[in-house]
């Protein structure tokens, strides 16, 4: 009977069934057979959100728990709990973080990820070198079109670290062209150490640069990270 059961459940694709159904108690056959779907559900969404979390390749797993925003400025349009319910991934509105080296730009943008992840959403994270150098080799290799149709289905991608090392005029046009494509259809957070003026330095081009940023701006929201280093305070208090 156990065999028949399990080749059921595997014809039926209900994977999880035949892990719980010992365990849950008999009451009733509607209490029964409700707690055992409810036991496929569960694990059913928390595959999902392994395999989101995985396909996002964070850096590291931060949370929002241990997060202080004091030394956020926000603009109007966003207050802390409209960033949290992540109601910008669903208006593909963008979140720029802009300011000073570890001020926890990183840490928010990966913490809002995993919380995009649980919520469903395929997130990418990326440091913006590395996704260009990825963009270069894709085009040399002829595997651009798939990665950005990738890209395409992406809710939220998260570029980290805008402004660290300046890119050659190819590699400028190719991230300029990502990001075109995700304006008005993709949910954007870009971490950058440099201000509006300074990204020029970085694409090398004053007209791509201004194209790049007024696209991203236009369904912005734009956080000023300011105060002091968390690395520098942690480092002063012997943590
Ligand atoms: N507001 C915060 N609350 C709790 N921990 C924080 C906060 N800000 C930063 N940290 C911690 O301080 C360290 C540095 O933060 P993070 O890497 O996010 O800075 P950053 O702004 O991305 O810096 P950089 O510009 O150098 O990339 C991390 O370990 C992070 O977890
Ligand atoms: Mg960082």
């Amino acid at each position: 009977m156990k065999q028949a059961l399990k080749q059921l459940c595997k014809s039926l694709r209900l994977g999880y069934v035949m892990n719980h159904y010992e365990d849950i108690p008999f009451t009733s056959p509607e209490q029964y057979l409700y707690e055992v779907l409810l036991a496929e559900k569960k694990e059913r969404e928390m595959g999902k959100v392994r395999r989101l979390l995985k396909k996002a390749r964070f850096h590291q797993l931060k949370t929002l728990d241990d997060y202080t925003y004091e030394s956020i400025t926000f603009p109007v349009s966003l207050t802390k709990e409209k960033l949290q319910s992540l109601e910008f991934i669903q208006q593909k509105q963008n979140v720029l973080m802009l300011g000073a080296v570890g001020t926890g730009k990183t840490h928010l943008a990966t913490a809002l990820g995993i919380e995009a992840c649980k919520q469903g959403c395929e997130v990418r994270f990326f440091r913006v070198a590395d996704l260009v150098s990825l963009l270069q080799n894709k085009h040399q290799s002829g595997g651009l079109a798939r990665f950005k149709r990738e890209m395409e289905k992406c809710d939220l991608l998260i570029l980290d670290e805008l402004g660290f090392v300046p890119f050659h005029k190819d590699g400028s046009e190719l991230f300029f062209h990502l990001i075109s494509e995700c304006y008005e259809r993709n949910s954007v957070i870009v971490t950058s150490n440099l201000e509006f003026a300074q990204w020029t330095s970085v694409f090398g081009d004053n007209r791509l640069t201004g194209a790049l940023i007024d696209r991203l701006i236009h369904h912005a929201h734009i956080l000023a990270f300011t105060g002091e280093s968390y690395r520098f305070g942690y480092a002063l208090s012997g943590n």
